[in-house]
């Protein structure tokens, strides 16, 4: 990844931020990952009244690139309206880990960017 390719991706989750639907807890995600093919799904978090069938950014993204055929990933981009670093959930990171090995995270807060693998951030997956 250039640094070229970092601020497109992240550029592409702060548009995503903005279609983000979170009435409840205010916290709007916006989230892009980029595939091997080149191509980019972006996600943001949408929430419901019955606040366990909410869905996160980041798996929004991941599931739109899995249901379009992409098999392989380079990096996915995370930020949230608050301008701190928003670490994926477990089980957004359990999702990467089964369907995007060997990903790069990037996280933007107002401070800067911080790149983790998905193999740091969960270093346990369960597999079966
Ligand atoms: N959320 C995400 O979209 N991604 C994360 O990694 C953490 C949390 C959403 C879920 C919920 O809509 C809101 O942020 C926090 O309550």
């Amino acid at each position: 990844m250039t640094p070229s390719d970092i601020e497109k991706l992240i550029e592409a989750a702060e548009k995503a931020v903005r279609n983000a639907i979170a009435p409840y807890s205010k916290f709007k995600v916006g989230a892009a990952v980029l595939a091997s093919d080149g191509r980019t799904f972006t996600g943001c978090n949408i929430e419901n009244p019955s606040l366990m069938l909410t869905c996160c950014a980041e798996r929004i993204a991941l599931l739109k690139a899995l249901s379009e055929g992409c098999k392989s990933f380079k990096a996915l981009a995370v930020v949230s309206n608050k301008g701190d670093y928003c670490f994926p959930c477990g089980c957004c990171r359990q999702m990467l880990s089964e369907f995007a090995p060997g990903i790069s995270i990037y996280l933007k807060s107002k401070t800067g960017i911080k790149r983790y693998s998905i193999e740091e951030l969960l270093p346990y997956p369960f597999v079966r």
